[in-house]
């Protein structure tokens, strides 16, 4: 039976910070953020927004017809609201979807959404008349001022799973590879991530090379096999390094090929910064408008989370997939540029370990889903389009 990813939907924050602004704020050269780093702009995160509802707004995109088959939901991310309570019960009440649905939440940093379409390609395959909604939401804060600063963004990614999916089926075969390593992390007490940076990129190079070269090693596939390579996101640059550790000195037609697919993957990104567990997902979408993709194409997608975790595997593009992808370039464009004092203050009003009781001013966001504060150490979500509001 196939089995893969059926539709796809993306929201990021109404707010983006200009890279230019950002070097010229902290003392650098604006090409390092823009060259060296490969990144344009970064999502904002008004106080008013969480996991939940990016989550809930990106699948709420989803056609409604699809989400009311939805028996599971599995939300993946590095930025959890609280230590017992998965927030895929958060997102499954804001879409007001039916009591009858199995919810859980996934952690393994960045790599756990893959994890979440491996286990949903598992349920759908005990129950084929069902979907399955993986979401994949996070907040990549990395803190004022630290290496990690240019490298932060926001959002959230909503695949549906089903069998005979419209946009790429998985194939069977994908290599996982863990080893117990400390290259990023964020103790139960920070509401910022540690990170040995230089480490982390070496890291996440390596892991690629080891499952990679598995997985070439086990099927017999070859580089020309591949219409495009894709990567974990956490900067654009890092899907650049690691394609480059593949090709070395190689410039013949396939090699330019899958530089110019990397080129397409990357294209979102650069726009709106790290999504953690969902920039692998991003960059399937930005590939889907920007690359050159027909049907029938297969497809390896490297996934990455530290601590560490990496998988590489593959997946067949499926007839009209482009018509099962959001087109999120027009939209993205609508966001708002707030200067650097906007979003220092927007960065400090973040809830984070806040236990007091806070109500958010809500005029300044325009999401519908919205974050109203907290009360009795409870967090209050309100929807724009509901009566109530
Ligand atoms: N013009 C053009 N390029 C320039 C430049 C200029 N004026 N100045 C510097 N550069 C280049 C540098 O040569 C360097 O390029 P290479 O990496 O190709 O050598 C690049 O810009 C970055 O410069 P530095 O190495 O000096 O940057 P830095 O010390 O400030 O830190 C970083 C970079 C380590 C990535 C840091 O941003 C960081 O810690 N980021 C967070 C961690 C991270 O994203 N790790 C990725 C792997 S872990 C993962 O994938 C999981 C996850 O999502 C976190």
């Amino acid at each position: 039976m196939k089995i893969g990813i059926d539709e796809m939907r993306f929201v990021t924050t109404p707010f983006y910070l200009d890279m230019v602004d950002l070097a010229n704020a902290r003392g650098e050269d604006p090409n390092k953020y823009l060259i060296g780093i490969g990144q344009d702009k970064q999502a904002v995160v008004p106080p008013t927004q969480d996991i939940v509802t990016l989550g809930a707004e990106a699948a709420s995109k989803l056609p409604s017809e699809k989400l009311k088959r939805v028996r599971t939901i599995i939300l993946a991310t590095e930025s959890g609201i609280d230590n017992s309570k998965a927030s895929a019960m958060y997102v499954k009440h804001l879409l007001k979807m039916d009591d009858n649905i199995r919810v859980v939440e996934l952690k393994e940093a960045c790599y756990s959404a893959t994890a979440g379409l491996q286990f949903a390609k598992g349920l759908v395959a005990l129950e084929p008349q069902n979907y399955v909604l993986v979401i994949a939401a996070d907040i990549a804060r990395y803190g004022l001022r630290t290496p990690g600063e240019v490298t932060q963004g926001a959002g959230a990614v909503a695949m549906l799973v089903s069998a005979n999916p419209h946009v790429m089926t998985i194939e069977p075969g994908a290599v996982s590879y863990s080893r117990d390593l400390m290259d990023f992390w964020r103790p139960l007490y920070a509401t910022e991530a540690l990170v040995d940076g230089k480490y982390s990129t070496n890291v996440y190079v390596d892991f690629f090379k080891h499952t990679y070269g598995s997985y070439i090693q086990q099927t017999g596939l070859q580089l020309d096999d591949f219409s495009a390579l894709i990567f974990h996101l956490p900067f654009t640059k890092m899907g650049k390094k690691a394609l480059e550790s593949l090709l070395g000195e190689r410039d013949d037609a396939v090699a330019q090929h899958l530089r110019e697919q990397l080129k397409a993957e990357q294209a979102d990104s650069r726009m709106v910064g790290n999504l953690y567990t969902g920039s692998l997902y991003l960059g399937l979408m930005s590939l889907v408008q920007h690359g050159q993709l027909q049907s029938g194409d297969r497809i390896g997608l490297f996934s990455y989370g530290s601590g560490a975790e990496g998988e590489f595997y593959t997946g067949i593009m499926q007839p009209g997939f482009a018509k099962h992808v959001e087109k999120i370039d027009e939209w993205l464009k609508q966001r708002t540029r707030v200067d650097m004092q906007k979003y220092e203050t927007m960065f400090n009003q973040h809830l984070g370990m806040n236990d007091q009781d806070v109500s958010f001013d809500l005029q300044h966001d325009s999401s519908r889903f919205l974050l109203a504060g907290q009360r009795n150490h409870q967090r209050q979500y309100v929807d724009r389009n509901d009566d109530k509001y």
